[in-house]
């Protein structure tokens, strides 16, 4: 494997890094990698990858590292949205532009709700790559590897189709290089313009119950940038764009070290792959592979926080993750489901506390609402979703602490994947438009109400205090 010079133990910007290269982490055990059949042809792949141009600038990772600071401190709110396991399919116009609206537009009610600048951090251009509990599915006798994302193989229950393919690295990279930059090209030719959110109407909204809610919050942010602009001067240029930053799990570690490099005038190592990598808990063991990686990145990381999480493991994830506490790079997403966040977030946040450092705390309540439905699928219900956001609004604030943003697994499709929401949904209703391959997607109309739900409570808090 491709092996690179690494930074010695005190270097300029960390006085406790030990020893870390890009690829030091193979000398640990790494959970969820892909078995492939030919280890040469996986080598002359990270190689291309390796000498292929970055997708991100590590100027753009340190303005979002210091968006998470500010997030940290109450300043800024972050919304993380996307797909749970992007398809290499998606990248198309129709998808990227229908996922970008969503997006703008549940930002757009959460700096009405917030009144603060949002962070849009989309699980996109590389959400590939999917940890999954069993190496082995088993249909009618068969018995043929897990799919593992679009990274990895493939998900048609066939021998061939299972088989983890090296080039499908080089696939999903050319994906998320023109999944991002068809993204760009929209940011900057308008799209995103603050004085034209009818750009970003998705026509399915016209006939939903939420969207007289919608346009009337509309109207108030585009009259709020009127005064902005006209009565306190400011910038038209300032406030005229939003961004997108890119973020997706780290986990398919040839993938991500083959991108991970060194860039002038800048210290350290940057993963170039995206903006904001992290890491599930189930890869977050203090002596695996995924630690030991993510130690060494400059990149704001982010670790998902499952109700199984100890004092113990927190504390020394800190000490490894975050040895000199700098600002906005240690992002702790907390997943612990509706009925155990009461009884874990106040002691993980008093465990935070002690450890004397920042992080930045996101509330992710989809994870740990996930259950099958009679007929075995599975789903998430609103309810429970929406629930969870409430009482990670109210613990945070209870226990003096921040809760920074949120983050969903989305969609801008119609799809059928959780029960509820404004036009009921029901189980048996899911049948119509079932896609996901994965975890159960918000579609388009309950992610805008539960943004619309989220900003209204975020006003009821800022009122209460
Ligand atoms: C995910 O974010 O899609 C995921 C797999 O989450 P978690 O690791 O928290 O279960
Ligand atoms: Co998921």
């Amino acid at each position: 494997m491709m092996k690179r010079k690494g930074v010695a133990a005190t270097t300029w910007y960390s006085e406790t890094l030990s020893f870390w290269s890009p690829e030091s982490w193979q000398s640990k055990p790494t959970l969820q990698q892909p078995v492939y059949q030919s280890h040469e042809s996986l080598e002359r792949v990270a190689a291309e990858l390796a000498s292929l141009p970055p997708l991100v600038t590590a100027w753009e990772i340190d303005q979002l590292k210091a968006q998470f600071s500010e997030a940290a401190e109450g300043r800024r709110f972050i919304l993380q949205g996307g797909d749970c396991a992007e398809r290499l399919g998606d990248c198309n116009p129709q998808t990227i532009t229908n996922k970008l609206k969503i997006l703008l537009q549940m930002s757009l009610v959460l700096i009405h709700g917030s009144k603060k600048p949002v962070v849009r951090v989309g699980r996109f251009a590389g959400q590939y790559a999917k940890p999954r509990s069993e190496d082995f599915e088993k249909r009618d006798g068969v018995t043929l590897p897990s799919y593992r994302g679009d990274l990895t193989n493939r998900p048609e229950f066939t021998e061939s189709a299972r088989r983890p393919d090296p080039e499908l690295l080089l696939r999903g990279y050319e994906r998320a290089a023109l999944t991002l930059n068809f993204v760009r090209s929209l940011v900057r030719g308008g799209f995103a313009d603050l004085h034209h959110p009818e750009y970003w109407r998705l026509d399915f909204v016209k006939h939903s119950p939420l969207a007289e809610e919608y346009e009337r919050i509309v109207g108030a942010v585009t009259e709020s940038l009127r005064f902005m602009e006209n009565v306190l001067g400011l910038h038209p240029g300032e406030i005229e764009w939003v961004d997108f930053f890119t973020s997706h799990e780290a986990l398919h570690l040839t993938y991500e070290s083959a991108q991970t490099r060194e860039v002038p005038y800048r210290h350290g190592w940057h993963n170039l792959s995206t903006h904001f990598p992290w890491i599930g808990m189930r890869t977050a063991a203090l002596d695996g592979g995924h630690v030991e990686y993510m130690r060494g990145i400059r990149n704001p990381i982010g670790v998902k926080i499952g109700p199984g999480m100890t004092r113990d493991w927190l504390l020394k994830l800190i000490d490894v993750l975050h040895p000199d506490n700098e600002k906005g790079r240690l992002v702790l997403i907390h997943r612990l489901g509706r009925l155990k966040i009461a009884e874990r977030l106040p002691e993980l946040i008093e465990t935070v506390r002690e450890s004397g450092k920042q992080v930045v705390w996101i509330c992710d309540p989809m994870h740990g609402n996930t259950r099958a439905t009679a007929a075995g699928r599975k789903t998430r219900y609103f309810e429970d979703i929406l629930r969870e956001l409430e009482l990670a609004f109210d613990l945070h604030a209870a226990n003096k602490s921040v809760l920074a943003g949120v983050h969903f697994e989305l969609t801008g499709e119609d799809v059928t994947e959780c029960v509820g929401g404004a036009r009921g949904l029901t189980e048996e209703g899911l049948a119509a438009r079932y896609e996901t391959e994965v975890d159960p997607r918000l579609n388009y109309e309950q992610a805008l109400e539960l943004a619309l739900l989220t900003a209204r409570k975020m006003m009821l808090g800022a009122s209460a205090r």
